[in-house]
Order: structure tokens, then sequence, then C-alpha cells
């Protein structure tokens, strides 16, 4: 078990063996993607302003992100901000982005010295500078790490993602150097912001809401889903092992038959 710790706390012999069970009882995804839903709402059943619940968001993204890097989970995308947020009131999104900011500060040193590689998705010329400037710095600062790569999605939805792909596409058509009944799944693809990145195995989504919400419409096409009633904040490593237990469960079949099935159907 690799010795990874974003918090001052160490990790406990009971967390350890909890890990240890999960990795010999199945496959650990490779890439978890998160919509970390719920702040506001969790803050407002404690009679707290919604921020407040964003805050305490920010300490799991930490448990969580510890947690993924300490099970080898090589990619995980949180969807923290979607092109749709933008509409909500002034201070609150002001307040997201003080958060962000105040976040990255925080925690740059401690991604890059767990070997942890910050990329992300989205509009990001939508963000003021501050915000921009902070990101880049911790983009640059762990660009060479080899360990869990956690892909911070904002300003993002998925409609955007295919839009901009479809534009690109379109422009190799119109110079002449792609002819359109060349265009496949596998060129959509690699012309998401996602393109460096495996499809998400396992969707998480917390707060009991059944839907996607513009996340990743293209790439979830395979993906298991897990939706919890909590909310966001409560939202922990236990609860992550839980869902991750749920996965190694799923029969993935991928529109094929199961192996046994194929067996009997060939015998
Ligand atoms: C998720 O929590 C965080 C963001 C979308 C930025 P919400 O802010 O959506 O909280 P609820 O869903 O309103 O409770
Ligand atoms: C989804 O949550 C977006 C993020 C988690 C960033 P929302 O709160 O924006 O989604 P809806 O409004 O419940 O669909
Ligand atoms: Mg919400």
């Amino acid at each position: 078990m690799k010795e990874l710790s974003l918090t001052k706390t160490k990790q406990t012999d009971l967390d350890k063996k909890r890990q240890k069970t999960l990795i010999e009882s199945g496959v650990i995804p490779e890439h978890i993607a998160i919509i970390m839903d719920g702040n506001g709402r969790w803050a407002q059943s404690k009679g707290n302003i919604r921020l407040f619940g964003h805050k305490v968001g920010v300490d799991s993204v930490r448990d969580i992100t510890e947690a993924c890097a300490q099970l080898g989970v090589q990619y995980l995308t949180l969807y923290a901000f979607s092109t749709e947020n933008w509409g909500r009131p002034s201070a609150e999104v002001r307040g997201l982005m003080r958060l962000l900011v105040s976040s990255l500060r925080k925690e740059a040193d401690n991604l890059h010295r767990n070997n942890i590689r910050l990329v992300t998705i989205g509009q990001m010329d939508r963000f003021p500078d501050d915000c921009i400037e902070e990101l880049d710095e911790a983009i640059r600062l762990t660009e060479n790490n080899t360990g869990l790569q956690l892909c911070l999605a904002l300003s993002y939805s998925g409609r955007w993602d295919i839009t901009e792909a479809v534009k690109k596409i379109a422009t190799h058509v119109q110079e002449g150097r792609l002819a359109p009944n060349l265009i496949n799944d596998q060129m959509i693809s690699d012309h998401l912001s996602t393109a460096e990145i495996p499809d998400p195995d396992l969707i998480i989504r917390t707060s009991g809401e059944y839907r996607i919400s513009n996340f990743l419409l293209w790439q979830l096409a395979y993906s298991e889903l897990y939706i919890t009633k909590l909310y966001w904040p409560d939202f922990r490593r236990n609860e992550l092992y839980e869902a991750i237990q749920s996965f190694q469960k799923r029969d993935r079949r991928f529109g094929k038959v199961r192996k046994k099935n194929k067996d009997e159907i060939t015998q």
C-alpha cells in the first residue's frame, strides 16, 4: 500500500485494511468520475448558508482524492462547476471562485508531494484571471507527476464538449483534409476535451438525483452509475468504498453476452 496523505492525520490501520480488502476483492475502477452534488442543501439542512456547504465539500474532495490515490485509481474526474452553474446568483458564483483559488493555494503542494497530476476540462477562459493563474500554476507544478490524474471539470458541459469536437472535425473537412465518411466514434473521442483520458468506468452522483446534468455525455456510454442519497459534504472514503464494492459486483457486458452464456452458446 502506498503511503500517500493529503491530510495531516495519519491513515488508520483500519482504513489500510479496508483498502487492502477492496483491492483484493475485485477490480479497482481505472477512472472514477463524480457529480459532487448537494452542498447547498447540506448546509441549509444545518441552518447554514450554501457557501458553507461548498467549503465543507472541499474536505470531501481532499478525502476522496487521497483515498483514490491510495487505492491506485488512475483517473478521478470531479464535476466542480457546470456551464449552467454560471446562471446562479452572482454572490454564490463569486464565493465558489474564491473557494477555488484558496483551495488550490492550500492544496497544490500537497498534490505535488503525493505525485498527483492536476488537469482541467471546460471553458477555462470564462474564469476570472486569478483563478486561471492559480490553476495554471498548480497544473504546471504537477505536470510531470505519474500517480493519480485529478481532472477538474470547470465551466464544463457535455454538450459544449461535443460541440467543440464537431467544430474541430468540421474544420478538417472544410480544409479538405478529411472525408466525412472517415468520421467515426474514435475520431470524435479524440477531439473531446477528454481525448487523453479513458472513458469513466464508474460515475458517482451524490444527493440522490437521478440525472446526469450535462456531465460527460459522450464518454459515459458504458459507465456504471452509482447514485447515493448522501449530500457531497457527507460523502467520504467509506462511502467511496461502498461505491467501489457495488462496482465490483456489476456485470459489464458492453452489449455482448456474459462469458458463461457465450460458452453455452458455442457448445
Ligand atoms: C454542488 O452542490 C456544487 C456545485 C454545483 C457547484 P450544489 O450547489 O448544487 O448544492 P445543491 O444541489 O443545491 O444542494
Ligand atoms: C451538477 O449539479 C453540477 C455539478 C455538480 C458541478 P447541479 O446542482 O448544477 O445540477 P442540477 O441542477 O441538480 O441538475
Ligand atoms: Mg445541485
